[in-house]
Order: structure tokens, then C-alpha cells, then sequence
């Protein structure tokens, strides 16, 4: 339970030990936060939780799980504004809670991280391959191709560069920004309200055995009505997936107290709106039973005659998603980057390149491994895995804020959440809603991952934490 002092989490920014350097500045945030938040979920999760889950009612969702990530998120402000280090929610579980509980948030958001880089680059393959063929470049390349070669290429964009080529992530982003305006403003021509029916649609009770966790406790939940209403909220809590690794830049922000906090809201802010729009027009387009599946956003333009349309939904798509991978493997590396520069993991994952000062070597061991998943694993099935540690997460964060107010009630920090302790706990209310609206098999999968970190920690960092060593061991934090 040994916990790390505050003032070690802030030296970190002193330069009490090595940092990153200092990049970011506020616009910067926001941009990070939308280049990494608006892909997959907007883009392919939410127009099949619209099919085959929630219907019209799919508004709804995105407004609930909307809420639930803003209450986080407000949490998640308060923290790194309080502790602006390296590390997010797994700093902060050190410093607030704790070293078994740092570990086990960060060996979550390790799941989430890791599992979403490698299912949006699925994604983003599907969508290339399709951009080809539109453009009349049939390739015909396996889809393992384009995946493996996007995660390559972007690993090696995120070692090279600390700043995440930070020009290039802007251009990308206003560019996906257009493509998201557009849909919204040719969807919105096509908009008929009869296609919306009733908003909820008929509730059509489920015969097979309980999916959610919630339904083996209150009987078969079924699918839409006020049910998949619900169930679809954390499927497309996939969605708003990011402005939480916006935090895992703090260190190289100036001004990281006030510029996070800002940074944070302003782009969940922003993503949640353009979701609820895209949402609309997409449910006002065509009836909700006959939205694809597959091509959710394109096959309604087809539907309407707009054409055009889905070749720019397509080069929307292919950018937007690009943007996601990077900043997903960019954060990713800050959190173990802080898990190793603390003994957790192995050291030598903890250094920064001298030629590029960036953590390279952990970068491409994360690429390598995300190449891996991306391509063994059936990842476009395990979506709700990543939601689930990005739920965890989000968990520590709003109970951390109670235990940041009573522990250190004089700590400084430039954003405070209002109306806590009440907002913080409806946070956490909101996020164990979400959760046992998961399936079974995502509770099953999560606990067996859980297991095998709590053994991993057991069997080295409970050892080799720099805290479990003297200073005068010459182990000490302030080693260079
Ligand atoms: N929020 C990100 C996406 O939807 C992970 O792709």
C-alpha cells in the first residue's frame, strides 16, 4: 500500500529525474483530444449499435454515455491539474491510493490502450481497402497487410518524434473535422423524422441466455426498447475513448495545470456534440433497420443518392482513424514509460532516446505487440474489452478526487471539480452503470486479465519498485 509522495509524482516536472519535454501547448490539447476520440466509435461502432441494439434511441446512448464521460472527465481535470506528471490515472492511483492499485489501473489502461490501437487499425484497413477501391486501386492486399502496415508506420512516426508530429496531426485532424461537418450537413438535407418511428423502438425480449451482467441479475434484458437503449451506452462509450490519454501528456505540456483541464473538456465537449449531431442524421436518414452493419454512415449516403458522399466518408474515415492510432500509441507509451521510470516494469522501458527524446524503446515494443494482437486476435470482437478498462480507470479517478480532498486538502491545483464529493460519486454511479451493461464474457475476460497483472506484480514489481529500495541503495528515484 505503499503510496508515492506528491512531491516525487511533481518532481518528475522539476527535474528531479529525466522528463519529456515540454511540447504542448493548450490548442495542441484539443487537438490531441479529437484526434484520438473521433474514429472508430463515430465512424462504424455506433451505426451497428443503432442496427442491432438501440435503434433511433442510439441519440440517447451517446447522450448517456456523453454524461458519464463528462462527470469523468471532470474528475480526470482535477487530477491533472493536481498532479500533472507522465502517467494519468496510474499516477494518480499511486500517488492517492496506492501501489497495487496504481499497478492494476495501469495494467487496465495497458488493456485498453493496447487492444484499441489494434482494433481501430482493423478498422482503418477496412476503410483504406475500400478508399483504394474507390480511387480504382484494387490492390487486393489481405487486410492483415494494411493493418500491420499503418501500426508500423505509426510506431516508428511515435518513436521518432515526441511531438507525435504534432503538424501533422493538426492538418489530419481539421480535415476529419470537415469530413464530419459535411456528413452533418448533407445528412441534415436528408433528414426525415419518419424514419425516427416512435425513437424507441419496440423492445424485442431476448429468448438466448442473458449477454449483460445486468441481465443475469434482472432476467434476459433483449435487444432495443429502453433496454438496448442502455446496453447499446457503453458500446458506444467506445466512442469517447481519449480525452483521458490527453492527461498522459501533462508532462509535456506548459502550463499543464490549467492548459489540461481545458484541454480535456473543450474536446469531449466539441466530440460529444458532433456525435449527437452525426447520430441524429444518421438515425433521420434511412430506418434504423435498414442501416448496414458494416458501412454504417457510407451504405445511408448510398441510400439517399448522395454518392459523393461516401467516397468523403471514406477519406474521412481513413484519416480520422490514422490520427486515433497515434495519439493511442503515443499515450500508451507514457503510461509505461511511468510504470517502468517507477521499477514496475522493466527499467530499460523507462529511458528516453537521446537522439529523439522520446521513449522509443517502449514505443516499438507496444507497436510490435499491437502488430501481434491486430493480427492473432479476433480484436473487432473485443471492443467492450477496451471500454471496460477504460471504465476501471475512470472508476479510480472519480473515488480519487474524494480521497485528494481529504488527504491533501492544501495540494494546488488550478481546476477543482464542483459540487464534490456529489459529482464524484454520481461519476462512479454512472461508470458501474455502464459496466454491468457489459456482456459476461467481457466481466470474464477483464477478471482473467486483472489475475494475471496482479501475478505479474507479485512476481516483479512488488520487488522491484524504486519505492520498495533505499535511497541509499543507489536505486533511489532520483537516479538519472
Ligand atoms: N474513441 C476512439 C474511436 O472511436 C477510440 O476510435
Amino acid at each position: 500500500m505503499r503510496r508515492l509522495p506528491l512531491s516525487e509524482a511533481l518532481g518528475l516536472r522539476t527535474g528531479a529525474r529525466h522528463s519529456l519535454h515540454r511540447l504542448y501547448r493548450p490548442a495542441d490539447l484539443v487537438v490531441l483530444g479529437l484526434g484520438v476520440m473521433i474514429g472508430a466509435g463515430i465512424f462504424s461502432v455506433a451505426g451497428r449499435q443503432a442496427a442491432t441494439t438501440a435503434g433511433p434511441g442510439v441519440i440517447l446512448s451517446f447522450m448517456i454515455a456523453g454524461i458519464a464521460s463528462l462527470l469523468a472527465a471532470l474528475c480526470y481535470a482535477e487530477l491533472a491539474s493536481a498532479i500533472p506528471a507522465s502517467g494519468s490515472a496510474y499516477t494518480f492511483t499511486y500517488v492517492l491510493f496506492g501501489e497495487v492499485w496504481a499497478w492494476v489501473v495501469g495494467w487496465a489502461l495497458l488493456l485498453e490502450m493496447q487492444l484499441a490501437a489494434a482494433v481501430v487499425a482493423r478498422v482503418w484497413a477496412l476503410y483504406a481497402a475500400q478508399t483504394l477501391a474507390d480511387l480504382g486501386l484494387s490492390l487486393s492486399l489481405p487486410p492483415g497487410v494494411l493493418t500491420a502496415f499503418i501500426l508500423g508506420v505509426l510506431t516508428l512516426t511515435a518513436a521518432v518524434s515526441a511531438r507525435i508530429g504534432l503538424r501533422a496531426l493538426w492538418v489530419i485532424v481539421v480535415a476529419k473535422l470537415l469530413a464530419i461537418g459535411a456528413v452533418i450537413v448533407v445528412g441534415a438535407l436528408h433528414f426525415d423524422a419518419a424514419n425516427l418511428g416512435g425513437f424507441i423502438a419496440p423492445h424485442q425480449p431476448a429468448s438466448n441466455p442473458p449477454d449483460t451482467l445486468l441481465g443475469l441479475v434482472v432476467g434476459p434484458t433483449g435487444t432495443f426498447g429502453w433496454f438496448g437503449v442502455f446496453a447499446a451506452a457503453p458500446a458506444i462509450a467506445f466512442a469517447y475513448i481519449g480525452f483521458d490519454i490527453v492527461a498522459t501528456a501533462s508532462e509535456e505540456t506548459l502550463d499543464a495545470p490549467r492548459a489540461v483541464p481545458k484541454g480535456m473538456i473543450r474536446s469531449l465537449v466539441i466530440a460529444t456534440v458532433l456525435y449527437i449531431a452525426v447520430a441524429i442524421v444518421m438515425v433521420g436518414m434511412v430506418p434504423y433497420t435498414r442501416i448496414s452493419e458494416s458501412a454504417p454512415l457510407a451504405a445511408a449516403f448510398a441510400a439517399v443518392g448522395e454518392n459523393a458522399m461516401v467516397h468523403v466518408i471514406n477519406i474521412g474515415a481513413v484519416l480520422g482513424l490514422t490520427t486515433v492510432i497515434l495519439v493511442l500509441i503515443a499515450g500508451q507509451t507514457r503510461i509505461m514509460f511511468a510504470m517502468a521510470r517507477d521499477g514496475l516494469l522493466p527499467r530499460g522501458l523507462g529511458t528516453l532516446s537521446r537522439r529523439y527524446h522520446s521513449p522509443s524503446r517502449v514505443t516499438l515494443v507496444i507497436g510490435v505487440t499491437a502488430i501481434l494482437l491486430a493480427e492473432l486476435a479476433p480484436v473487432l470482437m473485443l471492443e467492450q474489452l477496451v471500454v471496460i478498462g477504460t471504465l476501471f480507470a475512470f472508476l479510480a479517478v472519480s473515488a480519487g478526487v474524494v480521497v485528494l480532498r481529504r488527504r491533501m486538502p492544501g495540494a494546488p491545483r488550478e481546476f477543482s471539480v464542483p459540487l464534490s464529493p456529489l459529482l464524484p460519486a454520481v461519476s462512479v454511479l454512472a461508470t458501474l452503470w455502464l459496466m454491468v451493461n457489459l456482456s459476461v464474457q467481457t466481466w470474464l475476460s477483464f477478471a482473467a486479465w486483472m489475475a494475471l497483472g496482479v501475478l505479474v506484480y507479485l512476481a516483479y514489481g512488488r520487488r522491484r519498485s524504486l519505492l520498495a529500495a533505499p535511497v541509499a541503495s543507489g536505486r533511489g528515484r532520483h537516479r538519472r
